[in-house]
């Protein structure tokens, strides 16, 4: 098991130092092949988890030494174990030993001896104070929520009714939410399918189906034929507002993966192009259409520019902007340490680009759903108010008919994150 610790603190330390976890993880994975799948299984568990809480367990740390660890190492390790002393249920003695034998694993490590006598000191410490530890940390608010403070700060301003919430809800395990190709099946009898196979779900406001814990998408009857996709129901709210009809034109500007591009097809859209700045991320939404079996025009280009664009107006399109994805920190837990508050102006900024120019690129009547999976009103509401002010061609459309949406909470379009869906934000806007 120390194996599962040592290759969670090898990924921890890799986003500690700016790297994304989809990409640390199976770089630290890679590092240990003699770990068994039941080990790479907990490693990508106590990676999470100790993203996840962060916040806490940084604080906990950070009380725990005398000065700062020069090994960043060492300090990972210690990380993910009190991380697992704080919401693991694994017994506390083993997890202590464990981080022993993890830093004895190390390369190089300045004293072996003394680094181990250390983690050990350091970890019993805890369990003997974990009280006085965690009064003095009552009024820490990054301890508390696992957020950094700027984040808490910028909810509490935006949000007053609900941000304590928004925040639990971020460090929850998100659920596997199935979209089913109603094309091809109708939701009762692809829930009676799963049934047959022992997967339980439960569907959600009439549209989506909520399986009541992960499977492996091999295991998911239909997945590779198309007939049903991976997508949270936040998610889900996109195609439908675009008001899709036979024979319109829809552009899809920031396509990839493709999620949103699938159920765009799905709803009988025939001539959609599908357009992303990152030719490496348009071959998962290729994979996805030949997995699905629908066509599109798949176009590498920059929504900010028209150097692609052939000059015939779209009647649709979808603006899925690139964003500080506040909204669905659930499912990447390392956006909430990798973010910096200036990230948000920057995003504020490619997004300011990209929208007017899609803008032009509408056809007069036509219509563009702006959307972001950030909780951030910058990006959101305040983005948008921007654009109003100066294209006075653009009305926004109320999206409360969202489909299921009046069993959300929804603050004008902007989903508050919650047990069944992530926080994405909607804003439909139409042409004069
Ligand atoms: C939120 S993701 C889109 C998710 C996608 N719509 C889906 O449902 O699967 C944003 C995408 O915008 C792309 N992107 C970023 N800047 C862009 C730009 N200037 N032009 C086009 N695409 C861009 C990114 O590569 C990324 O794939």
């Amino acid at each position: 098991m120390y194996l599962s610790q040592q290759i969670a603190a090898h990924a921890v330390n890799q986003v500690l130092l700016g790297r994304n976890l989809t990409l640390a993880l199976p770089t630290a994975l890679a590092a240990f092949p003699q770990a068994t799948p039941q080990q790479r299984g907990a490693a990508q568990d106590l990676s999470y988890g100790t993203l996840r809480f962060y916040g806490e367990v940084d604080a906990y740390l950070v009380q725990l030494l005398a000065k700062p660890l020069s090994d960043d190492r060492i300090h990972s390790i210690l990380l993910v174990a009190l991380y697992q002393l704080l919401h693991d249920k694994a017994d506390a003695f083993t997890v202590v030993n464990q981080a022993v034998q993890a830093v004895s694993l190390l390369k190089r490590p300045a004293a072996k001896a003394w680094a181990k006598g250390l983690v050990n000191a350091i970890l019993r410490n805890f369990l003997r104070q974990k009280e006085t530890l965690a009064s003095s940390l009552a009024n820490n608010e990054m301890a508390t929520y696992s957020y950094p403070q700027w984040w808490i700060n910028k909810l509490k301003r935006q949000y007053p009714l609900h941000w304590q919430g928004m925040l639990l809800t971020g460090n929850t395990h998100p659920p596997m939410t199935l979209r089913v190709n109603r094309k091809k099946i109708s939701l009762a009898d692809y829930q009676q399918l799963l049934a047959r196979q022992d997967i339980a779900a439960t569907c959600l406001a009439g549209q989506a189906l909520v399986l009541s814990k992960p499977v492996a998408v091999e295991k998911i009857p239909g997945f590779s034929d198309g007939v049903v996709s991976v997508q949270d129901y936040g998610a889900q709210l996109a195609a439908p507002l675009l008001d899709l009809k036979p024979g319109l034109r829809v552009l899809d500007a920031c396509c990839a993966p493709g999620g949103k591009t699938g159920h765009i097809l799905e709803l009988g859209c025939t001539d959609l192009t599908a357009l992303d700045a990152d030719p490496s991320r348009l071959l998962r939404v290729q994979s996805n259409l030949a997995r699905l079996q629908l066509p599109a025009q798949v176009i590498a280009g920059d929504a900010a520019s028209s150097d692609w664009w052939d000059g015939v107006p779209f009647d649709r399109i979808l603006a899925d902007v690139p964003c500080t994805a506040s909204g669905i920190v659930r499912r990447h837990v390392d956006i909430k340490w990798l973010r910096r508050e200036a990230d948000v102006a920057s995003f504020v900024a490619q997004q300011a680009r990209i929208l007017p120019n899609l803008w032009r690129m509408l056809a007069k009547g036509g219509k563009l759903l702006y959307v972001s999976c950030s909780v951030f009103n910058e990006e959101n509401q305040g983005q948008v108010d921007t654009f109003l002010q100066n294209n006075a061609d653009a009305t926004q459309l109320a999206v409360d008919s969202i489909a299921g949406a009046d069993k959300l909470t929804q603050l004008n379009g902007q989903l508050i994150p919650s047990v069944a869906h992530d926080g994405f934000f909607y804003a439909l806007l139409q042409k004069n």
